[in-house]
């Protein structure tokens, strides 16, 4: 033939459906049948795909254009098509000078369109920082960043398909650096571009079975650091089930299965600007009440109420700060929802009543699901009553006898057959919320912890008897329609098993959901988690009469950080999960879900206590700090363990508890500015690719970085220091001052020590630790002041009662600094009543000085007691200031 072959960098996989088969000659014959792939068989290599596209076979050529109020339109026709979609709508909408978006669909079939509220402005970007550049012969486009000539986008790289159940677009990157999208166990936080294909499609799926499975949340947002230090994020607007697959070209494809093509593009261009673009179209994090950010401790199979008791015990016994006790389903009757069991769990409701009397939280565990034939259950009758449950199409529920409806049953938690609430409608809300008050009344919890909203589903519709043994399970869905929903061609990793069913642990993709039962569950599938956190965000703020509340959900949606925080479900106790919490966590951060954590010392399996002695070190630094564990294994909690790990989790949680206001004031600004509050070293160095790669480490803030041990039998541990001073959190000592290169250094790590550095520059506000934040929150305030290379630092500092919206602006704001040997303490807000019954106590200034040098401290005026000042080789202590919080001070010397 005459066709040259495509570079085998930038093929596309024409038949990525057979890409986990080994056959060759099916994988000849099938790609036989599509006129527009090509089979060419370079090489044995197996990631490069044989049977790819002819870009070229597939082109469009332009019908007309238009300017429209925000940007442009292209109507575009495919050449030689007789496809219902041979005519697409490409439109430009130039949303701001940093933001893009641009959208494919076809003019003649309506297609679903993801219903998330998306936060743009309706007038046109006035000075756009990007360009697009139309391929006018065979329409393809770029986008250009104009102040680089940097192509952030060209559609070139393969064909655009736009057919009912396949959808597909593919980029060329300007760089390898790519990150985000998710939720999947990625091995790396930068991804691998040498052919991988990742699905999202939200599933109940532990991260260690699957190596490239699809987890429970939905994320298809991506961040880029161009070659110059520059960067930009991607976020495609689509809820079905889909694949990002990285090509070596450097080149990005995605394969949804339905809906459309809605991509935004953000400019930056510093990685920071990206995350708080995408999180002002999207939808910023909402801001945890302060105790949340406490540690918390839970498990999955305490045994009845005296062993979660004795947790609380071994954490009084050692010291441990502790915030809050989680409840799981353990509690429930039979697993019910808003039951407690009258057997084992009787007294929980006293019980909580006194861990409230302690200064300490509880959180309870919810699941979607709700059993159908149980007498006298409120949760199910009156959800009944209003209609909410997610039905099969009318006429086709193979169950109707059973319920007398339409409902479309399943099995998850509970021994009988349960319903799934529809929480896209809003009776479904407005019922969840009251539910959730109603049970209130009986027990009192402080926050919600929602799950299995996939939603997962132990086989839909299909008859088992309870405790079916878990290797006989079939765990998909043996009465959903065999149609072409459950069997999408496309699909190329969404399912592993047998089937091939796309409900597999979840329901029959007929599903009717929507106000008016408009939408298929096929298309909504991956918004679940999202509409049920909006109702549950609602009843965490209501239970307690606050404007704040705490919500974390196992799946979640772009944007689904404004209704709450994500842990990373199910990991295992293997030492390769600590090192994945790191990518998720950072991750996670990228999509504007700020709070977020994974279990620590491992979900299933049993921790060992070296093991469970580093992540108790690392945990302490999750924003969300849990310690979570699976049923049937040995308690973990660190009293349970050996002194190794008591030391551990008590030595690094009283610095996560002293550090706290750090922690609040980064969250008050990835809430009001959108932020990361963990964030990878290149975030900070941009310009530095050496941490382009870095993710075994990470920077709370812009400031404190962590180098956790993360590999078994290791005392020490090797880690990246930029260009710039670092100073060891314990003792002030400088380790690296290196201003034109980064260094890396390795750090001692005994088993109960986590080591953590402070980048100079930077001011860190702290409190003096205690066993819960209610009693941190009263303690006094110090800083710790890391001066760069031209002695200079600042910081700042946010504080409120910890449960108030801050558009009511009842806070305390103040900034501090170091420049010419002088500390400047600004209060900016004073609008915290409280914060006038709080003093200053204590600053750590790090700078080598000692008592002979005949400084002299002058405080406000007045020469400072020389007992109020220790001299500590690599810092300067001072200490018993006793300054009021409410008061601006400054500290110099001479
Ligand atoms: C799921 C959750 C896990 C929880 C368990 C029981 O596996 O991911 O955290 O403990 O269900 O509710």
């Amino acid at each position: 033939s005459t066709i040259t072959p495509l570079d085998k960098q930038s093929r596309i996989d024409c038949v990525p459906w057979l890409k986990l088969q080994n056959d060759t000659q099916a994988l000849i014959r099938e790609c036989a049948n599509y006129d527009y792939c090509t089979y060419n068989s370079v090489d044995n290599n197996k990631e490069v795909p044989s049977c790819y596209y002819e870009p070229k076979k597939l082109s469009f050529e332009i019908v007309s254009n238009e300017t429209t109020e925000l940007g442009f339109v292209y109507n575009i026709q495919r050449r030689n098509s007789q496809s219902l979609y041979k005519n697409l709508r490409v439109s430009f909408e130039f949303l701001d000078d940093y933001a893009l978006r641009f959208k494919i669909v076809s003019p003649s079939v309506s297609e679903y369109e993801v219903p998330i509220h998306i936060n743009k402005p309706n007038i046109k970007a006035k000075d756009p920082k990007y360009d697009v550049q139309i391929d006018q012969t065979n329409f393809n486009f770029k986008i250009i960043r104009k102040s680089t000539g940097t192509v952030l986008w060209d559609t070139s790289l393969g064909p655009i398909i736009f057919e009912e159940l396949h959808k597909q677009i593919s980029t060329k990157l300007p760089s390898e650096n790519v990150y985000g999208f998710g939720e999947n166990r990625h091995e790396s936080f930068r991804h691998d571009l040498n052919y991988q294909n990742w699905p999202i499609w939200g599933r109940d799926e532990a991260p260690e079975n699957h190596e490239k499975g699809n987890l429970y949340a939905n994320q298809p947002f991506y961040t880029c650091m161009e070659d110059d230090g520059k960067s930009h994020g991607v976020a495609l607007v689509n809820s079905n089930a889909l694949d990002y697959e990285f090509i070596p070209a450097p080149g990005l494809v995605y394969r949804a299965t339905g809906g459309i093509l809605d991509f935004y593009v953000f400019l930056g261009p510093e990685p920071e600007n990206v995350i708080q673009q995408f999180t002002e179209y999207f939808g910023r994090t909402f801001f945890p009440p302060y105790w949340a950010l406490g540690f918390q401790i839970s498990r999955y199979g305490y045994l009845n109420l005296d062993d979660m008791k004795q947790v609380l015990d071994r954490f009084d016994a050692n010291g441990i700060p502790l915030d809050t006790q989680v409840a799981d389903i353990d509690h429930f009757d039979r697993r019910l929802d808003f039951t407690i069991d009258q057997q084992n769990w009787t007294g929980l409701p006293e019980y909580f009543d006194y861990l409230h009397s302690r200064g300490m939280k509880t959180v309870l565990l919810l699941d979607p699901a709700l059993v159908v034939n149980e007498t006298n259950y409120w949760p199910y009758e009156t959800g009944r009553q209003k209609d909410i449950f997610i039905k099969w199409p009318p006429g086709q529920s193979p169950d109707f006898a059973e319920t007398g409806s339409d409902i479309m049953l399943g099995y998850c938690w509970p021994p009988a057959k349960v319903a799934y609430p529809d929480f896209m409608k809003k009776t479904t809300q407005d019922w969840w919320v009251e539910s959730i008050m109603r049970h209130h009344t009986k027990l009192k919890f402080d926050g919600l912890w929602i799950d299995m909203n996939e939603p997962a589903v132990f086989g839909t519709n299909d008859e088992r008897p309870f405790n079916w043994p878990e290797e006989s399970r079939p765990y998909w869905s043996l009465k959903c329609p065999d149609d072409k929903y459950e069997k999408v061609k496309t699909k190329s990793s969404y399912l592993y098993g047998e089937t091939t069913k796309l409900s597999q642990k979840t329901l029959c993709m007929v599903g009717l959901q929507g106000e008016t039962n408009q939408y298929k569950h096929y298309d909504v599938h991956n918004l679940y988690g999202y509409y049920e956190s909006i109702p549950t965000f609602e009843a965490a703020k209501k239970i307690n009469n606050k404007d704040r509340g705490f919500v974390i959900t196992r799946s979640t949606f772009l944007g689904g950080g404004q209704y709450g925080g994500h842990w990373t479900g199910d990991n295992h106790s293997l030492w390769r999960h600590l090192y994945y919490s790191i990518i998720g966590m950072l991750e996670f951060n990228l999509f504007g879900i700020s709070y977020v954590g994974a279990d620590i010392c491992g979900f299933w399996l049993n921790t060992t206590d070296e093991m469970c002695a580093r992540w108790s070190s690392l945990g302490a630094f999750y924003p969300f700090s849990r310690n979570h564990n699976n049923e049937f294994n040995i308690h973990q909690d660190p009293g349970a363990l050996s002194n190794d790990v008591v030391r551990s989790a008590r030595n690094a949680l009283k610095i996560r508890y002293e550090i706290l206001p750090f922690y609040y004031t980064l969250f008050y600004k990835s809430h009001t500015k959108g932020n990361t509050v963990i964030r990878p070293l290149f975030h900070e160095y941009p310009h530095d690719r050496t941490s382009f790669p870095i993710d075994k480490q990470f920077l709370v803030g812009p400031a404190f970085l962590v180098t956790p041990v993360i590999d078994e039998g290791k005392t020490s541990v090797t880690g990246y220091f930029p260009a710039d001073n670092w100073y060891d959190y314990y003792d002030g000592k400088l380790v690296s001052s290196n201003q034109n290169n980064g260094t890396w250094l390795e750090l001692n790590a005994p088993i109960d020590y986590i080591p953590l550095h402070i980048r100079g520059g930077y001011i860190i506000p702290t409190q003096d630790w205690a066993l819960t934040t209610e009693k941190s929150r009263q303690n006094p305030f110090g800083l710790i002041i890391a001066p760069n290379a031209d002695g200079e630092a600042q910081g700042d500092l946010f504080y409120d009662d910890g449960y108030t919206d801050v558009k009511k602006n009842k806070f305390y704001y103040a900034t501090i600094s170091l420049r010419e040997s002088r500390i400047k303490f600004n209060v900016e807000e004073n609008n915290y009543d409280e914060m006038a019954n709080l003093v200053l106590n204590k600053i750590r200034l790090f700078v080598k000085a000692s008592s002979s040098q005949n400084i002299k401290f002058i405080l406000n005026n007045e020469v400072l007691d020389s007992s109020k000042i220790e001299f500590k080789g690599d810092e300067i202590l001072f200490k018993n200031l006793n300054i009021k919080m409410t008061e601006s001070f400054e500290l110099e010397w001479t």
